[in-house]
């Protein structure tokens, strides 16, 4: 059986990947920092949950013991928690080296070499660790996520009103999606495909987005244009966050919205 280590498989595209894996039969590690509490909903059972910092390297030799394929799905946003993106890749495709790992599969941003904007440069500079490692390595770069786009919508709900970047396009996609395509490159026996891009299945400007959170979260109040200035939002505007070749994913905004307001619902006590 494959043995497959997620780093930062407790992380909201990391448990899908994990879900995904187990689905597939593979033997599942995951790496992260912190433990999840066991009532955790991005707790699987039937996977192997061990802690180490990637940045630190302590633990890492454990956790990369008799694995056959990592998947890196970590993240880092903030000030030194970036160098989770690239001092931890140099350690993770070291370690990977050394410990015989056969494949590492990078999970990255569709067009992402192409911004300067710090985040992406520092996912960059991930990429290019991946590429020159000894280890055979693919990237599957993704669209946004649609909990990307749905952040902004909720983060105006307490005053009422829904944010939308003004003149930006999307195709977002469901990490259930990502993680679909991140497993099946992962336990693949063809040679690795280099950079693959993958989008979710729809086009859709945030103003037509913000009509569909609308609708299935009940919201009301002004829809604020809001400008987006500097290299992200010429990006976001341009349509350079596309891949419309590429709609793999399955799971459209509304459907996706529609399950995640129906999973928030609060119980109805039948007493
Ligand atoms: N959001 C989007 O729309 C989008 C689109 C395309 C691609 N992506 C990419 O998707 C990836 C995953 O994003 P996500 O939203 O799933 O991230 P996330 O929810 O923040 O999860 C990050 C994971 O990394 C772990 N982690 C962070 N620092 C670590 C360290 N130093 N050592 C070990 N583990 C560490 C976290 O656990 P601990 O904190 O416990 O360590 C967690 O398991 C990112 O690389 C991002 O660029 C995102």
């Amino acid at each position: 059986m494959t043995r497959v280590l997620v780093a930062g498989g407790t992380g909201l595209v990391g448990s899908a990947v994990v879900a995904e894996c187990l689905a597939r039969t593979a033997d599942v590690r995951v790496v992260s920092r912190h433990s999840l509490p066991p009532d955790s909903p991005r707790r699987h059972l039937a996977a192997q949950y061990l802690q180490a910092d990637v940045t630190g390297g302590e633990g890492l030799n454990t956790a990369l013991a008799d694995v056959d394929v990592v998947i890196d799905v970590l993240d880092g946003k903030l000030g030194s928690a970036r160098r989770t993106l690239t001092t931890g890749a140099q350690n993770l495709a070291a370690g990977a080296a050394a410990a015989g790992v056969r494949r590492l599969v990078l999970l990255s941003i569709v067009n992402v070499d192409e911004v300067e904007f710090s985040y992406y440069q520092a996912k960059t500079a991930q990429e290019t660790i991946y590429r020159e490692s000894r280890v055979p390595a693919a990237t599957v770069r993704s669209t946004q996520f649609h909990e990307f786009v749905t952040a902004f919508f909720d983060a105006g709900r307490k005053l009422r009103v829904t944010p939308r970047i003004r003149g930006a396009k999307f195709q977002t996609i469901a990490v259930a999606d990502v993680a679909r395509v991140l497993v099946d490159t992962a336990l693949s026996e063809a040679e690795p495909p280099g950079i693959r891009n993958i989008g979710g299945p729809e086009v859709l400007g945030m103003d037509a987005m913000a009509r569909i959170y609308r609708q299935f979260t009940g919201v009301r109040g002004p829809v604020v244009p809001v400008p987006l200035p500097g290299p992200l939002g010429k990006f976001f505007r341009s349509g350079g966050n596309l891949t419309r070749k590429n709609a793999v994913g399955k799971i459209t905004y509304a459907q996706w919205l529609e399950a995640r307001e129906a999973e928030s619902l609060p119980a109805v006590d039948l007493r």
